[in-house]
């Protein structure tokens, strides 16, 4: 795919929650693939036990760090990879020579391992869960959301200790002109393409405007659940994650455990290659976490890419589509049953909320 966004260190949390494939993923798969993107979707996939999970990914970065991610899965306790990544501050010693020292103790492939002594040299050994791009970005619109807003109304959200409280201090102290200053300012392509996509900010065909879609979104997360539940909220509104019960869902202790005890079973394979050439190439596939890729094709792959991708999975096996503002056009879904209707429940439960999710069964006609 020629598109030079995706060539550098996009995502290191999570832009989205996987907390949605944890649920949809079967157990005992024999073959699972998902785009890797900032790698925190594979720990929560793991802990469904797979035999086997190829995380696919354009960007070698990518994938190294989410080799980082599995090698501090299988080497460390889960208190000690909440501090190596930088969910939680505590461990004694400094803190950068503790994390110096923790990575060294890491069997990472020697490719993996030059790329990420740089990136930690570079910040000097301090935490890079939020030193993504997309990440960065989002830290940058917390600020301006401070500046509009105020950050007493801000902290006020994060305060309120039950839904219906959240829902009146939404009402009444967030939405109005401000908020809508605010989504007018940050949640456009200019912005996006200026401070991130490099022109790759994906087209909106969806017939809503930006400030219709951002506030649905937002309006979606302020009616789920408390603000401080959600990492999401807590990055573009906070600037940090400050909030241990709104941590992604590779952080919980549960699912942490779970995947390191599957771990030593599940034989993982790294793909540095274009994810619908590849998949083509396939046989077999059981589950397919595809993230967003789809919202940047174009031409004859935005229309075909499930027919390409058709022949290497199994009957019944399932694909997961993010759709981030662009539906791809005239989707030739044949050899596909559409079953998101199954999944609305959960789908409400998704932490991010920016995306229209597709789930599609493959089914010989
Ligand atoms: C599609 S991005 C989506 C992230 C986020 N939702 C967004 O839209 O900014 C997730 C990952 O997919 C990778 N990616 C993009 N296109 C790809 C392709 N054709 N094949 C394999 N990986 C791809 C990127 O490098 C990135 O790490």
């Amino acid at each position: 795919m020629a598109n030079r966004y995706f060539e550098q260190l996009n995502y290191t949390l999570a832009n989205e929650d996987a907390g949605l494939e944890l649920n949809l993923l079967p157990e005992n798969c024999p073959h699972v693939v998902a785009v890797c993107g900032s790698g925190s979707r594979i720990i929560p996939l793991l802990a469904k036990k797979p035999l086997k999970i190829s995380v696919v990914d354009i960007s070698p970065v990518q994938l190294a760090l989410c080799e980082l991610r599995i090698e501090t899965l299988r080497t460390y306790s889960h208190e000690e990879f909440l501090f190596f990544w930088g969910y939680e501050k505590g461990m004694p010693g400094t803190p950068a020579q503790v994390r110096k020292t923790m990575f060294q103790r890491l069997n990472l492939s020697p490719r993996s391992k030059s790329m990420l002594e740089s990136i930690f040299e570079k910040n000097l050994w301090k935490p890079i869960l939020l030193s993504g791009r997309w990440e960065k970005t989002f830290i940058f619109f917390s600020k301006i959301a401070k500046a509009i807003l105020g950050k007493r109304r801000i902290e006020g959200l994060f305060a309120c200790s039950s839904i219906e409280e959240q829902k009146k201090y939404v009402r009444d102290v967030i939405q109005g002109w401000r908020w809508n200053l605010l989504l007018s300012i940050v949640g456009n392509a200019r912005t996006f393409n200026a401070l991130l996509y490099r022109g790759s900010f994906p087209e909106n065909n969806t017939g809503m405007s930006y400030l219709e879609y951002y506030s649905q979104a937002y309006q979606r997360l302020f009616d789920q659940d408390l603000a401080r539940k959600n990492f999401f909220l807590q990055l573009t509104l906070l600037g940090e994650l400050r909030f241990l019960e709104g941590f992604p869902i590779e952080a919980d202790s549960t699912v942490f455990e779970a995947a390191k005890k599957a771990l030593p079973n599940v034989s993982i394979e790294w793909v540095s290659e274009d994810l619908v050439s590849w998949l083509a190439a396939q046989k077999s596939i059981g589950f397919v976490s595809f993230s967003n890729v789809a919202s940047y094709f174009k031409g004859n792959r935005e229309s075909a890419f499930l027919s390409e991708i058709r022949s290497g999975l199994s009957e019944t096996s399932l694909v997961v589509l993010r759709h981030y503002l662009h539906i791809p056009y005239q989707l030739d879904r044949s050899g596909f049953i559409e079953i998101t209707d199954k999944y609305r429940a959960l789908i409400a439960r998704e932490k991010v909320q920016m995306y229209r999710v597709e789930v599609l069964e493959r089914r010989e006609s």
